[in-house]
C-alpha cells in the first residue's frame, strides 16, 4: 500500500483530496495518509482531520489518517508528498493584495507584486521540504499545488535539484470542463493542447476527427456577443477585447485578464476592496463557514460549499496524477514540469505548464513549439520575471528582487516599484529570514 504525506493538511481543500483517494481506492491503495501542519494551523488541522477520518470510515476503506505537526516524522518512507500550505495564512495574503492596491497596482495572490512576495515566503519552506525528502523518502514524488505553483516548481527543479516534482493548477481542469460542455462533447473526445507557464498559458482544442475547434470556442467564449462566464471562482467574468483575443488564435487563460485588461481589472478590484474586501478577506469568511460545517460530527462527505473556492477540483487532479504515476496510465494532464524543449520560446531547463502524458516516470510534455509574437513577448518577460523572483527568494538579494519587480508588467517600475517592494518586505518580515 501507499503512504501519502500532505503538507498543509489543515487546508479547507483537504476533504476534496480525501474524496479523490476514496473514489480511486480500487486502483490506488492508499493505506496511510499523514496530514501535516504547523502550530498556527493546529486547530484547522484537527477539525478537517477529524472530518477526513469520518469520510474514510464512511467509505469503509482501509486507510489510516494521521494528524501531526512533526513533518520529519511524517515524511519517513513516504511514496508521495503533496503540498498545499500557505506561509502566513490568509492574513499574509490579504497584505499581498492590499499593499499593491494602495500603490495603484493589481493586488493578487499569484500575480503582480503580491504573487512575488508569496514566492519569497514560500520557496525557502519548499526547499526545506525537499531537503527532508532527500534524507527521509528519496524515492517519493512531490506533487505541489502551493502557489505560486509555477515558480515553486521552478525553484524545486533549479535550486532543490529534485527532478521528481510535478506542479498543479486547477485552471486547465476547469477550462477543459467548461469547453467540453460548451461544445456538447465529452472531454475524452477532445484534445486540449496547452502551453505557457502557470496562470499564463494559451491553448488549442481539436476534436476526435482531427479538426481544430479553437476558433469556434474563441467565438463562443470571447466573441462580441459572448457571455464569458467564470472559469474559476476567484476571477471575475470580465469581457476581453474580442479583436485582441481573435488575433491570438488561441484560447487565453482567465488570468490573462490581469495583463490584457489591466485598467479595468484594477478598477474592479478597487471597488470590491472597498465594498466586500479583497479576495483574501472574502475567502476568510468563506473558510470560517466551511470550518463550521466541518465541525459537524455527522458530516462525512465533501460539502458543495467548497466549490465556492477558486481552487475547486485541484486536489482531485492531484489524486489523478498520483494514480497515473502509480499505475503508469499515460493520462493526459496539464502540469508544471521541466520544459525540455516543448515550448521553444522558453529556456530548456525552466518549469512550464503544458499538456503532458503522466506515466510511472513522471510528466512527459507534449511538444508545442513556438508562439507568435503577441504571446511570445509577454511569456518571455514573465518567465524572466519568475527566474529573478525565484533567485531572490533563494538568495534574499534585494537588488534581484527589485529587478524582478521592475520586469513584472503589473508593477509600476522605478521609485514606485521600490516603494511597494520595501513596504511588502517590511510587512512580511517575520516570514522572510533570507532578506
Ligand atoms: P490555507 O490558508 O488554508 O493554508 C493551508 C495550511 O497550511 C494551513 O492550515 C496552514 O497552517 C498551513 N501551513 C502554513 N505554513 C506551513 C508550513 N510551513 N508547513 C506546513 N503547513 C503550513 O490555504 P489554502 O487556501 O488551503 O491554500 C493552500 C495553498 O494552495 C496556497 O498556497 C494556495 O495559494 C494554494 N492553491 C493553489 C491552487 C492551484 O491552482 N495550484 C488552488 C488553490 C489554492
Ligand atoms: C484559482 C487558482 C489558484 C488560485 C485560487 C484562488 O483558481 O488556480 O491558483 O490561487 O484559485 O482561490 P481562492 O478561493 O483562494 O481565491
Ligand atoms: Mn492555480
Amino acid at each position: 500500500g501507499l503512504k501519502i504525506v500532505t503538507i498543509g493538511g489543515g487546508s479547507s481543500y483537504t476533504p476534496e483530496l480525501i474524496e479523490g483517494f476514496i473514489k480511486r481506492h480500487a486502483e490506488l491503495p492508499v493505506r496511510e495518509l499523514w496530514l501535516v501542519d504547523i502550530e498556527a494551523g493546529k486547530e484547522k488541522l484537527n477539525i478537517v482531520g477529524e472530518m477526513a477520518k469520518r469520510m474514510v470510515k464512511a467509505a469503509g476503506i482501509d486507510c489510516d489518517v494521521h494528524l501531526t505537526l512533526d513533518r520529519r516524522h511524517a515524511l519517513q518512507d513516504a511514496d508521495f508528498v503533496t503540498t498545499q500550505f500557505r506561509v502566513g495564512l490568509l492574513d499574509a495574503r490579504i497584505k499581498d493584495e492590499a499593499i499593491p492596491l494602495k500603490h495603484g497596482m493589481i493586488g493578487q495572490e499569484t500575480n503582480g507584486a503580491g504573487g512575488m512576495l508569496k514566492a519569497f515566503r514560500t520557496i525557502p519552506v519548499v526547499l526545506g521540504i525537499v531537503e527532508d525528502m532527500k534524507e527521509l523518502c528519496p524515492n517519493a514524488w512531490l506533487i505541489n499545488f502551493t502557489n505560486p505553483a509555477g515558480m515553486v516548481t521552478e525553484a524545486v527543479l533549479r535550486y532543490g535539484q529534485w527532478e521528481k516534482v510535478i506542479g498543479l493548477c486547477n485552471v486547465p481542469v476547469m477550462a477543459v470542463k467548461t469547453e467540453a460542455a460548451l461544445l456538447q462533447k465529452e472531454e475524452k473526445d477532445l484534445f486540449f493542447k496547452f502551453a505557457g507557464i502557470n496562470h499564463l498559458h494559451w491553448h488549442r482544442v481539436y476534436d476526435k476527427d482531427g479538426g481544430e475547434v479553437t476558433a469556434e470556442l474563441i467565438d463562443k467564449l470571447y466573441g462580441p456577443d459572448a457571455d464569458p462566464g467564470k472559469i474559476v471562482e476567484n476571477i471575475r467574468d470580465m469581457r476581453f477585447l474580442s479583436d485582441q483575443i481573435a488575433q491570438l488564435g488561441m484560447l487565453p487563460c482567465p488570468y490573462h485578464r490581469y495583463y490584457y485588461m489591466t485598467g479595468n481589472m484594477l478598477e474592479e478590484e478597487l471597488q470590491e476592496a472597498q465594498h466586500e474586501g479583497t479576495r483574501g478577506q472574502v475567502v476568510k469568511k468563506l473558510e470560517e463557514s466551511l470550518f463550521e460545517l466541518y465541525k459537524d460530527p455527522n458530516l462525512d462527505y465533501k460539502p458543495k460549499e467548497l466549490e465556492q473556492r477558486g481552487g475547486a477540483y485541484y486536489s482531485d487532479a492531484a489524486c489523478e496524477i498520483i494514480n497515473s504515476i502509480y499505475n503508469n496510465k499515460g493520462t493526459q494532464m496539464v502540469v508544471n514540469t521541466r520544459n525540455r524543449g516543448s515550448v521553444s520560446d522558453l529556456p530548456y531547463d525552466s518549469a512550464v505548464e503544458v499538456t503532458s502524458l503522466i506515466t510511472a516516470h513522471g510528466a512527459e510534455p507534449v511538444h508545442f513549439g513556438a508562439f507568435p509574437p503577441a504571446q511570445r513577448g509577454l511569456l518571455q518577460v514573465m518567465k524572466a520575471m519568475e527566474e529573478l523572483t525565484v533567485e531572490a527568494a533563494v538568495t534574499g538579494d534585494y537588488a534581484t528582487a527589485l529587478q524582478a519587480f521592475t520586469l513584472n508588467p503589473l508593477v509600476t517600475s522605478g521609485d514606485i516599484a521600490k516603494a511597494v517592494l520595501d513596504e511588502l518586505l517590511e510587512a512580511h518580515k517575520e516570514y522572510l529570514p533570507q532578506f
